[in-house]
């Protein structure tokens, strides 16, 4: 089950936190993971650790906001690898500014990580999925992470909220368009809740900001707030976009996958 033997993975932002940890987990479960990233030396170390727990992982410098940076992770890729099957669009940033304090350079930067980043990973990827895709039963695949701030609202961070709302609905026209096509590329998005990553931090400190509160109380609500009991680990998320990535998942396209503890049960 969840198996990814002979497979060829390309995620982006997989330096650290959930990219890093879908990195381990699609090595562990058999394919070769080309991992990008802007972070170098993360990037570096999270390739070793893999080749020495006897993985296959490949680093390459990628910023999802530059064309150029995908087509040429792509050749990389497809030169290294001889062809790739499956697309993580995982890079993201949070803004953590109310929708009355962001500026224009905040937006730029946002929509150019956040949305275009993956518009540019789906385009310049898809020709060689589609490839793949051709001799595959289930054929190739697209997992776009999201977020549960991408089905609700969220009043800390609007525009982050607005551009993960983006990635929801691109993930579905995407796979409406491929299938169209008759690419098999299946498309899917995952909507993870809070996640004690770099970016988990980042939202506790912007939160305690925001309420005049220290970050332990913060971390402490929102953990509160998730029924289940606890914060999500990147681990969570990277089995549950390893299975969106496997032939188990190859009736599933279009689909949003929420993984939150149940967060937006409520
Ligand atoms: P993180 O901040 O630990 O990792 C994000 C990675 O993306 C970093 O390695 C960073 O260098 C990379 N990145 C940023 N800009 C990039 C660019 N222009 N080009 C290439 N790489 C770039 O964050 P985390 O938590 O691992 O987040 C991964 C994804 O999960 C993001 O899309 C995030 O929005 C999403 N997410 C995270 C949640 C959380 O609570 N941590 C909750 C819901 C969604």
């Amino acid at each position: 089950m969840n198996r990814l033997d002979g497979k060829v993975a390309l995620i982006s932002g997989g330096a650290r936190g959930i990219g890093a940890e879908t990195a381990r987990r699609m090595a562990a479960a058999g394919a070769t993971v080309v991992i990008g990233d802007v972070l170098a030396d993360s990037l570096r170390q999270t390739a070793s650790e893999i080749s020495n727990a006897g993985g296959k992982a490949y680093a390459l410098a990628l910023d999802v906001t530059s064309e150029p940076a995908w087509s040429a992770a792509v050749a990389e890729a497809t030169k290294q690898f001889g062809k790739l099957d499956i697309l993580v669009n995982n890079a993201g940033m949070f803004l953590g500014k109310d929708l009355m304090d962001a500026t224009m350079e905040d937006w730029n930067r946002l929509v150019a990580v956040n949305l275009m980043g993956v518009w540019l990973g789906t385009k310049v990827c898809a020709p060689a999925l589609a490839e793949t895709g051709r001799s595959s039963r289930h054929g190739s695949a697209i997992v776009n992470v999201s977020s549960v701030a991408g089905i609700v609202g969220d009043k800390v961070d609007p525009l982050y909220s607005m551009t993960k709302g983006g990635v929801t609905l691109f993930t579905k026209s995407a796979a409406l368009s491929f299938a169209g096509k008759e690419w098999k590329i299946r498309v899917n998005s995952i909507h993870p809740g809070v996640i004690d990553t770099d970016m988990g931090a980042q939202t506790f400190a912007v939160r305690a900001k925001q309420a005049a509160r220290d970050v332990e109380r913060i971390r402490s609500a929102t953990m509160k707030a998730h029924p289940i009991g606890r914060l999500g680990v990147a681990e969570d998320i990277a089995l549950a976009i390893v299975f969106l990535a496997s032939d188990d998942a190859g009736f599933m396209t279009g689909s949003a996958m929420v993984v939150d503890g149940g967060l937006t049960a409520q």
